[in-house]
């Protein structure tokens, strides 16, 4: 029988941690909360170092729920959230700049000039999204001290000493070259980063270091940039199939095989993972605000949580009318409009909570449709199934909107937790080498199947009228 492992997944708003056994799955689990600060001028900030008390936290309770001992540790991130620190020390310089902090805008729109050749390059766009220009804008106002990276390095540089990054999460910072997998001096010197020392680029299973945080001693064995280690957990191993995770935001991501998509529909092209030196590349589209939006509907008293939004919804029939674009933190892919902010329309003195809820649905689930759209333009061939995770699926209206305006059915994973699942899975590959990625994930089983309820000529109505607002938008944005 093998050992179990521990899988920690750290995102935004907070860390969940499992033990997970191949003979008897999910034997123990822990989560501790992190507090990101919404500030002016579109700045969310969070402290480092709750950061890696609730990695330490949630790790030891999955433990002690397990009551035995693991035989590695993987680790999850969120992505484009950086931080300066002192190498030496490890100590904090900077709180950490999260992947929603869009104060690098300026910086972005002077190196508009530099815009094709880095998008060429690194396979992103230029947008204060990805760690990058986050990084340039700490060296310009906060400190020239220490190293900028993304979170991953520096916790995992905390817990084992070792400096560095998985090559996934390496492909969200747009310095690296995306075809050479490696550091590119040309990216490097258009941020003013060509004198920062970069972390060393690994595999996302393989012997990292040991760690002795959570009680003793275990090597660090896996590592992946979260949407990624949720791709590979929902089995989606092969070139043509795509996930989507609806958590904070909502992120699509479409595997490609061992070389880069050059997307032309605007999405983003990075690595999904690289295992035994070998790179397998995705496609990625993004909704910045899906959770985000629920809490911003409860915050105004429309709803008292995610929960509601299928009781409240189910007190009418459709949207009213009314049409929600929830861009507010702007549009990332396939547009890339972060100045554009979200619009409500329709309404009238009979507009409903429940309308309002069922236009957020109808809001998230078009958005995520023009992802699948531009996923399906890059391949070459539409989607016939989308694979989905994270909180939000629990709701079954969003999930039937979501299949009606994809017009293909919609798979919800049986199993919660899939980020953490995909860094268990490459912690084990990272000791037991020969271990496939389809031998060391669970074998994908949805709970629910949503099948498209409406025909296409609806479908194609609902996403016009969804289309029309948001290029009023964009006109307006432009103007
Ligand atoms: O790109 C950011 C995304 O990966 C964050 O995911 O789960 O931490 O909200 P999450």
């Amino acid at each position: 029988m093998s050992s179990p492992v521990l899988a920690v997944d750290q995102g935004t708003s907070g860390t969940k941690a499992l033990v997970i056994c191949p003979e008897r799955g999910v034997i123990g689990s822990g989560a501790a909360p992190v507090r990101p600060r919404y500030g002016p001028g579109d700045s969310v900030e969070v402290d480092p170092k709750s950061l890696l008390t609730s990695v330490i936290d949630a790790g030891r309770q999955a433990l002690a729920e397990a009551g035995e001992p693991v035989a590695a540790v993987g680790l999850a991130n969120q992505g484009e959230t950086v931080l300066a620190w002192d190498p030496v020390s490890g100590t904090p310089l900077t709180e950490a700049v999260v992947w929603q902090d869009r104060r690098s805008a300026p910086i972005c729109a002077a190196l508009s000039c530099y815009s094709d050749e880095l998008t060429q390059l690194t396979g992103l766009p230029l947008d204060p999204y990805f760690a990058a220009p986050k990084m340039a804008w700490i060296r310009r106002e906060r400190t020239r001290e220490g190293v900028v990276t993304t979170t991953d390095a520096w916790l995992a540089h905390r817990l084992t000493g070792a400096f560095v990054t998985d090559a996934a999460t390496a492909s969200r910072t747009q310095l690296l070259d995306l075809e050479r997998v490696a550091w590119s001096p040309r990216a490097l010197e258009v941020f003013a980063l060509t004198d920062e020392r970069m972390p060393e680029i690994v595999d996302a299973a393989g012997s990292v270091g040991m760690t002795h945080a959570f009680g003793r001693e275990i090597p660090l064995t896996g590592l992946l940039v979260d949407q990624q280690a949720a791709l590979l957990a929902q089995s989606v191993t092969e070139p043509g199939a795509a996930k989507c995770t609806y958590g904070t935001g909502a992120f699509l991501l479409a595997q490609t095989g061992h070389t880069p998509c050059r997307t032309r529909s605007g999405l983003v092209s990075c690595v999904a993972w690289r295992l035994d030196g070998r790179t397998d590349y995705c496609l990625d589209g993004q909704v910045y605000t899906v959770a985000s939006a629920v809490r911003w509907l409860t915050e105004l008293g429309v709803i008292s949580g995610a929960a509601d939004l299928d009781p409240v919804g189910a007190s009418v029939p459709d949207a009213g009318g009314v049409t929600f674009v929830p861009a507010l933190a702007g549009l990332a892919a396939p547009w890339w409009r972060g100045d554009v902010r979200g619009s409500l329309s329709g309404l009238g003195l009979g507009t409903t909570p429940g309308h309002l809820v069922r236009a957020l649905c109808e809001g998230i689930a078009a958005q995520v449709a023009e992802l699948v759209n531009a996923v399906s333009l890059d391949l070459g061939r539409p989607l016939s199934v989308l694979r989905v995770d994270g909180g939000l699926t629990r709701s079954a209206l969003l999930m039937q909107t979501q299949a009606d305006l994809l017009q293909i059915p919609v798979e919800v994973s049986s199993l919660p937790d899939v980020t953490a699942l995909g860094v268990g899975a490459l912690a084990r590959m990272g000791i037991e080498p020969g271990l496939t990625p389809a031998q060391a994930v669970p074998r994908w089983e949805p709970s629910t199947v949503y099948e498209p309820a409406i025909g296409a000529a609806e479908a194609a109505e609902r996403r016009g009228r969804f289309r029309t607002e948001v290029d009023m938008l964009l006109d307006r944005g432009a103007a």
